[in-house]
């Protein structure tokens, strides 16, 4: 038997450096949890690295290299990440991932090569960086009927949230902001579109519920056209945070992302800066909460080593892949409640001409398509002729609330912008 656990690491960014760096540093940890060194054997990379002994060009001579037990794909993005994963399966190794975006696309493919070839797939740092929150819905709530998840999944965004909020920084500084701070990509299209956030969402449903949730399934909102201005106007009510959602309902999964109202009193509200939160519902465990840094190296990196040390825990002992670790049922299908019957209450802001008769327009198409009002206000800000008007809805079905927004949008002689709407999170 080998005397040591033996990997090989492909894509060398700044996360697979993060992971090279934690297993030097803590030989020691992992000898004693896994009873024996884990060593880096090669690392491909589209460059030359700063390790040459260990650089292999074509990672399919990782694949194929007989003495690797697990192999270790930090690369990103769909391709070659979902081929080095399938065909590492089909090789007999196991893997360790953090490639949400992959996993989101292709869950039935890898796992159901993961279970045909009694391998295992670890993923921990693909949703909420170093939080422990697919271990958490794994293991820990093994027992669960699940009945909600929520999360701040996306550390990007957050930051720009946070910077918006608290410093009255516009989107676009705010976002350069983040960039400086080495948050956000050169293209935060995803970050900041919710598609990140959405392929994380989709991960956890996908384990809680034991079906393959797409991402297609899940109305996604960013933040991008968040104006500074519903963030100012609404920071006496609470806070605006990029949630994703998932809540089992009688008629189907509701799934969503995008930019909610936070209460002050929410313990979401408190969560600043690139660190991620996620709160699961379970029937018998009730309210769970998961905290920690979702976004940079250190995090990512950590949540890979914890994912190559369990994994390495089943080689030592040749279980790995033996007890399927996700459930994933290919004839199971799970209902998705169409987003139009989603509810909520809602944050309303309308920019319209200030004169007499504008608000009993407003407030009777809303009347008209059963939105109710639960409060309405105009904050003294002169627009020339033009005011906002704010309001508050009860809890709303979001096809009637649309159908009222595009026929007050289409009153063009009293309405300057597009109407805004922000939900509420209960
Ligand atoms: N881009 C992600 C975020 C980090 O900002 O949270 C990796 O998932």
């Amino acid at each position: 038997m080998s005397k040591y656990i033996t990997a090989g690491l492909i894509g060398y960014g700044t996360v697979g450096k993060g992971v090279v760096k934690i297993l030097e540093n803590n030989q020691k940890i992992v000898v004693r949890k896994v009873g024996k060194p884990i060593k880096i054997k090669s690392i491909s990379d589209l460059n030359p690295i700063d390790k040459p002994e260990l650089y292999v060009k074509n990672f399919k001579d990782i694949i194929k290299d007989p003495e690797i037990d697990l192999i270790i794909e930090l690369v990103g993005g769909y391709e070659p990440a979902r081929t080095i994963i399938i065909e590492s399966l089909k090789s007999g190794k196991n893997v360790v991932t953090a490639n949400k975006a992959v996993l989101a696309k292709y869950w039935d493919q890898i796992f159901i090569t993961a279970q045909d070839y009694k391998k295992s797939i670890y993923y921990e740092a693909s949703v909420g960086g170093v939080i422990p929150v697919v271990q958490g819905l794994n293991e820990g709530l093994a027992a669960e009927e699940i009945f909600e998840i929520k999360g701040i999944l996306n550390g990007t965004t957050n930051f720009i949230l946070s910077k918006m909020t608290k410093e009255g920084l516009a989107y676009e500084e705010a976002l350069k902001s983040a960039q400086m701070a080495g948050f956000a990509e050169s293209n935060p299209s995803f970050d900041v579109d919710g598609i990140d956030t959405a392929n994380k969402l989709a991960i956890l449903a996908s384990l809680a519920w034991g079906s393959w949730i797409k991402v297609k399934n899940i109305a996604v909102k960013g933040i991008a056209d968040l104006n500074i201005k519903d963030v100012l106007l609404t920071k006496r009510m609470g806070t605006i945070k990029l949630i994703g959602s998932a809540i089992k309902t009688k008629n189907g999964i509701d799934l969503s992302v995008c930019p909610c109202l936070i209460d002050k009193s929410s313990a979401f509200s408190t969560v600043e800066n690139e660190y991620n939160a996620v709160f699961i519902k379970g029937k018998d465990s009730g309210d769970v909460l998961f905290y920690g840094k979702g976004a940079g190296q250190g995090p990512a990196a950590s949540a890979v080593v914890s994912d190559i040390i369990n994994l390495s825990k089943f080689i030592v002992t040749n279980t790995a892949g033996i007890v399927t670790d996700v459930i994933y049922d290919r004839k199971k299908k799970i209902k998705i409640l169409p987003s139009g019957q989603s509810k909520s209450a809602y944050y309303l802001r309308f920019t319209v001409v200030d004169k007499p008769g504008v608000l009993s327009k407003i407030s009777g198409i809303l009347g008209a398509n059963k939105v109710s009002i639960a409060s309405l206000s105009q904050p003294n800000i002169k627009q020339g002729d033009y005011a906002d008007v704010i309001i508050i809805t009860h809890e709303t079905s979001l096809s009637h609330l649309e159908t009222a927004l595009r026929q007050i949008n289409a009153l063009k002689s009293i309405v300057k912008s597009k109407p805004v709407k922000i939900k509420i999170e209960k």
